[in-house]
């Protein structure tokens, strides 16, 4: 499928379901061209995440463990494709409610794909838990708890990221955490001071979506946002983890900019909170984190919630 052939409504009509929360209830595929429309479009929105998610595990040297890689409520499959772009050779297993995307998605992956939930070393889960009640959750837990490595990707709303939360909770005593979190104790958005907040992040878009009409146009019709993809995400493995400096940091959301100083939220096993860098203190980290070009893996000294230092970690 091209630009030209996208089913605009069927965006609309899948839009729709998903903003309403009422996508979990029945299956909403109807033909293959929801899922090419999709897949075109929401898809590669929801890949450019996967991205940024598989650029952090690289800079870490992080590797996937062997074996194959269920990528469960595969829809389209882009969770799956987009993993062998940066760890190829994997066979992936795909599974979804929808008979119709698991086709799809099979068909997407070629040779290496065939359709089942049996247990696997890597467990994908990609946009999914904001349509599953919480009775289906358990069977979902013992699927992750099976795994060695579980990569999960959610939209960047407070939603879907209290919801992944929720997981970590479940899934940390059998499970390292290996990203966002910097440590493995309960997360500190639990804290009743963070009970307005979630954890999140900004992946970038590619350039050219800026320039191109085509997604101008979906951008319209999906009421999306192209400069910003929030991304709520989780890394898990069973296996031992390279220990992270005392003093990292993991940076949550954005920046908030004040007169010669601006707040933003720091994570590390001590809690999640709010703290302060000031210009005068550290004008070039101050300019950084004005131009983004500031990583969300930082080491920093602090006297009291007062930045003295930072610098990134990777
Ligand atoms: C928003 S789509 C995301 C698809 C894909 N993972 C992605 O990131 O593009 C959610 C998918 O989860 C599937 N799904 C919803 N509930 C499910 C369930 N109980 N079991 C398996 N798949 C489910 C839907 O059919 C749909 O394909």
């Amino acid at each position: 499928m091209n630009w030209d052939e996208i089913d605009w409504s069927a965006l609309e009509r899948l839009r729709a379901g998903f903003i309403a929360g009422s996508a979990g209830v029945t299956d909403y595929w109807r033909r293959e061209s929801d899922l090419a429309s999709y897949d075109l479009t929401f898809a590669q929105r929801i890949g450019w995440k996967w991205d940024y998610v598989f650029r952090e595990l690289q800079q870490r040297d992080w590797q996937p463990p062997a074996g194959t890689i269920l990528d469960w409520g595969c829809g389209s499959g882009i969770a799956g494709r987009a993993f062998l772009q940066y760890f190829p050779g994997h066979a992936v297993q795909l599974w979804d409610r929808s008979t119709l995307a698991m086709r799809f998605a099979v068909s997407r992956l070629g040779g290496n794909a065939t359709t089942g939930q049996q247990p696997c070393p890597m467990l994908l889960l990609s946009h999914v838990l904001t349509e599953l009640s919480d009775a289906q959750v358990p069977a979902l837990l013992e699927l992750c708890r099976a795994a060695t490595t579980i990569l999960w990707v959610e939209p960047g709303t407070f939603t879907a990221s209290r919801r992944l939360i929720a997981m970590r909770e479940q899934l940390r005593d059998s499970h390292q955490v290996v990203a966002p979190c910097v440590h493995r104790q309960a997360c500190g958005m639990l804290a009743e001071a963070n009970a307005r907040h979630w954890c999140h992040f900004f992946a970038p878009s590619p350039p050219e979506v800026f320039t191109d009409g085509n997604w101008a146009r979906f951008a319209k019709a999906a009421g999306v946002d192209l400069r910003s993809l929030p991304v709520s995400y989780l890394v898990l493995d069973s296996r031992p983890q390279p220990e992270l400096p005392a003093s990292a940091v993991r940076v949550i959301g954005p920046a908030r900019f004040r007169k010669g100083h601006l707040l933003v939220t720091g994570c590390d096993a001590t809690g999640a909170q709010e703290c302060r860098l000031t210009k005068r203190v550290l004008p070039e980290q101050f300019n950084r984190f004005r131009k983004g070009q500031t990583g969300t893996l930082q080491i920093w000294q602090r006297t009291g919630d007062e930045i003295i230092e930072s610098q990134p970690a990777q």
